[in-house]
C-alpha cells in the first residue's frame, strides 16, 4: 500500500501515454501545438509496462490512460492488452477525444474496459470547430454510439467556457435523457500551453444554478469516495450530470491520485511539477527496489491540496503548462 504524508491511500494512477494531440483545443494549448517532446524522451511501451507493473504491486489497482490523444500513439493498442492481463490491475479505463477510437471499441471491450470518458464541449458544429481548431464532431458522436452499442460506460468531460459554449451546458446535460451517460462540466483550469490565466467566469456553482433553471427536480447524488465529479441525477433520466471543481479544488482532501507524464515524469498533484522522473532512472538501470524507494519518498511529500502545490509552481516559475504534458 502507498500512503501519503497526510495519510491518504494512493490507488489510482493516470497514465499519459504521449503529449501529441490530434485537435487543438484552446483551454489545452496555443494554436501553432506544443514544443512536442522528442520521441526519445517520451517513454516507451517496456517502460510504461515496468512502471505499472511495480506500481500495481505497490498497491495502485485502478489505472486510465490519458495524454495527450492516447489514441494517437501507434503502439497504444499492444500496450494496453499487456497492462490489461497485469494481475492486481482491477479497473483499466481511458480519456480520449473520441477522433480516432470508434474503430478500436470491440478490442477495448475485449481487453476488459468497462469505462471511456469522452471530451465533448459542444454539440454544435461551429462551436466545436471553434474551441478544437479542427472539425471531428461527427466522429466524436460516432464513438459515442459506438461505446454505448458495446455496453462501455460514457463519461462525458465538457470543459465550460464563458464565449465559447456556455449555450452547449443544457443540449449537454439534455443527451442524459435519453442516453445513460453522465455529463461532466468541468471548471477551466490554466493549463493551457500559453501565459494566459484563466478567468472561472463559471465556476461549478453558477454551472449548476444555471442546469437547476432548466431541471428545477435535480438531485444531488451520493458520490463514491475520492470521486472528484459532484453528481446529480435529473428523475426520470436514463443518465446523470456531473460538476468537476477542477479549478475550485474542493476535493483534494481526499485524493487517491498520482500521475505519470509522456515524459515519465511522477506528479503527486495535477498543480505540481514533479521531481522524479522515472524513465530517466530505467535508463540509468535502477533496480525495483529503488524505484519503489524513490517512489515512496514522492508520495510522502504529496501536497495536501491544488493550492499548497500551485504555490510551488508559481514559486519555481512553471506554471501555465498544457494538461497535454501533465497529463489529462
Ligand atoms: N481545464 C479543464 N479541463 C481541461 N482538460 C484539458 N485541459 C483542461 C483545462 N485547461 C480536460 C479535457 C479532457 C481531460 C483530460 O482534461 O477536457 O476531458
Ligand atoms: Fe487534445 Fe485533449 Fe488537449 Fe483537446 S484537451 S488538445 S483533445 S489533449
Amino acid at each position: 500500500m502507498i500512503t501519503d504524508g497526510h495519510g491518504r491511500t494512493i490507488n489510482y494512477l493516470r497514465l499519459a501515454v504521449t503529449d501529441r494531440c490530434n485537435l487543438r483545443c484552446t483551454y489545452c494549448m496555443p494554436e501553432s501545438g506544443l514544443d512536442w517532446t522528442p520521441r526519445s524522451e517520451l517513454i516507451t511501451t517496456p517502460e510504461m509496462l515496468r512502471i505499472c507493473t511495480l506500481l500495481i504491486k505497490m498497491g495502485i489497482d485502478k489505472i486510465r490512460i490519458t495524454g495527450g490523444e492516447p489514441f494517437v500513439r501507434k503502439d497504444l493498442l499492444p500496450f494496453l492488452h499487456a497492462l490489461s492481463v497485469i494481475s492486481g490491475l482491477q479497473e483499466l479505463t481511458i480519456t480520449t477525444n473520441g477522433l480516432l477510437t470508434a474503430p478500436f471499441i470491440p478490442e477495448l471491450k475485449k481487453m476488459g474496459i468497462r469505462s471511456v470518458n469522452l471530451s465533448l464541449d459542444s454539440l454544435d458544429q461551429d462551436r466545436f470547430i471553434a474551441i478544437t481548431r479542427r472539425d471531428g464532431l461527427a466522429q466524436v458522436l460516432g464513438t459515442l454510439d459506438a461505446l454505448l452499442a458495446n455496453g462501455i460506460a460514457v463519461k462525458i468531460n465538457a470543459v465550460v467556457m464563458e464565449e465559447r459554449n456556455i449555450e452547449d451546458i443544457i443540449p449537454l446535460a439534455e443527451l442524459t435523457q435519453s442516453l445513460p451517460v453522465s455529463v461532466r462540466f468541468i471548471e477551466e483550469m490554466p493549463f493551457n500551453g500559453t501565459m494566459q490565466n484563466v478567468s472561472l467566469a463559471w465556476n461549478s456553482q453558477r454551472i449548476l444554478s444555471h442546469l437547476k433553471e432548466r431541471f428545477p427536480t435535480l438531485k444531488k447524488a451520493v458520490d463514491e469516495s475520492h470521486a472528484t465529479a459532484l453528481n446529480y441525477d435529473i428523475p426520470g433520466h436514463k443518465g446523470r450530470v456531473g460538476l468537476i471543481p477542477a479549478y475550485t479544488r474542493s476535493f483534494c482532501g481526499s485524493c487517491n491520485r498520482l500521475r505519470i507524464t509522456p515524459t515519465g515524469t511522477l506528479r503527486t498533484c495535477l498543480y505540481e511539477a514533479g521531481q522524479l522522473n522515472l524513465k530517466d532512472r530505467i535508463r540509468e538501470g535502477y533496480t525495483d527496489e529503488m524505484l519503489a524507494r524513490l517512489v515512496r519518498n514522492a508520495v510522502m511529500k504529496k501536497p495536501l491540496d491544488g493550492w499548497a502545490a500551485e504555490r510551488g509552481l508559481i514559486a519555481n516559475n512553471l506554471a501555465h503548462q498544457s494538461m497535454a504534458t501533465i497529463g489529462g
